[in-house]
């Protein structure tokens, strides 16, 4: 089929290129000519694993093709999937302004009948305004529009791996020809019929558990996506508060959500206690369903918790800082992990940049490491010393703050980094380590909810 991605963010360009893989023509437009003009020279703007792998194939194989024309890109595919942002307005309430403009420019470029996916998270009842949009804009001309809500789960740092072995495609629909139009799109993934690139030469992907294909409403496949990301938060909040509990009564986290998690109607995932979540869907996503929650007169007083103790967990942080360092003006402290979690280069509403923001008003001096979230990072702080290397950054520090969980952290051999430091301090904000052990090599050491 042919395919139109309006936005090439975490979203567009994964879906994008995924489809393509999948064996569709695909067509890529976005406001921001200088990314079209990147990935028209083969450079991918984000970290995100196999990407730059399948968007090579696709653009080779003539699958993928970018254009920073909406208009070309409009009316190139029968079905056009809007991936564009919808960040939080200082209230909370998701911001659709960039959804509007994109259905007045399909109203208006479009030549023929188009199926309008929404692909971006929004909140319930958008699908019907987008609907309505479409038919003002168009002004009753003879172009239908069919419009349909299928949102994406995929986590970012793995959304390749997920796009190809989803457990649900939702999709929401007002007709059943829409729900079959969209069947045919990911039925090569439903059927799982080729090689997707996380499994490559090991023939078909292996058979793990068929997909589920829903068909809901447009309102339900909405909601469905707003309290899926808001349960998980709501997950790690619990989790957070465990921990906090734990500290008190002298119990350990990890021993607690273990057991819980064994429990299948509970679930090993979503348990880890630490700095909290963040990046650009749970904190927005929690904010938005409150907003719709108390717009239709419910109050969400289990999410306003979620977000309450969220936000507690940076001061949690740096209470234990203060603890340890006592006054924090002139100390050298290393800061391990910027991005919002492991794999990816993002760093959006990140916890580690909300403690580096509070650390260096208080006139701390920080040297900083993350493999890729280093580059959006200088932009926004400057005056931090930045090391490729995490030994360099640990050299001479008061104290090193582990802030995200990449793997590189969690195999960092602390005897080396402990013999640079001027102080072996170590505050693992993603219980990455065992207590007993960085005692044993002669750390103070300090995490959440482990004694
Ligand atoms: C999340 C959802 O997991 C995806 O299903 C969804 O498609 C996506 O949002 C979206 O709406 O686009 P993502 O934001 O990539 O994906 O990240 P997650 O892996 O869900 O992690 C979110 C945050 O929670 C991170 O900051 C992570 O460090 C934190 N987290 C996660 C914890 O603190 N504890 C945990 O146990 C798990």
């Amino acid at each position: 089929m042919r395919i139109s991605v309006i936005g090439c963010g975490y979203v567009g360009l994964v879906t994008g290129a995924c489809l393509a893989e999948a064996g569709h023509d695909v067509v890529c437009t976005d406001i921001n000519a200088e990314r079209i003009k990147m990935l028209n020279a083969g450079e991918v703007p984000i970290y995100e694993l196999h990407l730059g792998e399948i968007l090579d194939s696709a653009r080779k194989g003539g699958k993928i093709s970018y254009t920073a024309d909406i208009g070309e890109a409009i009316r190139a595919g029968d079905a056009i999937f809007i991936c564009v942002g919808t960040p939080p307005k200082e209230s909370g309430e998701a911001d659709l302004s960039a959804i509007d403009s994109v259905a007045r420019q399909i109203a208006a470029e479009a030549k023929s009948s188009k199926l309008v996916v929404e692909k971006s998270t929004v909140p319930a009842r958008t699908g019907l305004e987008l609907s309505r949009a479409l038919a003002a804009y168009s002004r009753g001309g003879n172009v239908r529009f069919r419009v349909a809500s299928n949102p994406e789960f995929l986590r970012e740092g793995t959304a390749v791996y997920d796009f190809f072995h989803p457990d649900r495609i939702v999709v929401g629909v007002e007709d059943p020809a829409a729900a079959e139009e969209l069947r045919e799109i990911y039925r090569p993934i439903l059927e799982k019929q080729f090689s997707c690139p996380v499994h490559k030469g090991a023939g078909a992907c292996p058979a793990g558990p068929k997909a589920e294909f829903l068909v809901t409403t447009i309102n339900s496949a909405e909601l469905i996506k707003h309290a899926s990301n808001s349960f998980l938060a709501l997950k790690i909040s619990y989790a957070n508060v465990i921990a906090d509990l734990c500290e008190r009564i002298g119990a350990d986290v990890e021993e607690v959500t273990h057991a819980m998690g064994l429990d299948p109607r509970i679930g090993t995932q979503f348990l880890k206690a630490g700095l909290g979540f963040g990046g650009f869907c749970f904190p927005k996503d929690v904010q938005a369903f409150i907003h719709l929650a108390a717009s239709v007169g419910v109050d969400f007083e289990i999410l306003k918790a979620t977000e309450r103790v969220n936000k507690q967990r940076i001061e949690r942080f740096l209470e234990k800082i203060h603890k340890a360092l006592w006054v924090v003006k002139g100390k050298k402290i290393a800061v391990l992990g910027l991005a919002f979690k492991a794999n990816t280069d993002d760093i959006r509403f990140a916890p580690a940049l909300e403690v580096v923001k509070k650390l260096l008003e208080e006139g701390a001096v920080l040297a900083a490491s993350d493999p890729e979230g280093m580059t959006g990072a200088r932009t926004i702080f400057p005056q931090i010393a930045y090391h490729e290397d995490p030994y360099e950054a640990l050299k001479n520090a008061d104290a090193a703050l582990v802030c995200t969980e990449w793997d590189v952290f969690k195999k960092l051999d602390w005897e080396r980094a402990g013999k640079t430091m001027a102080r072996k301090l170590v505050l693992d904000g993603r219980n990455l380590y065992v207590p007993g052990k960085m005692r044993e090599m002669g750390f103070e050491y300090y995490c959440f909810g482990r004694a």
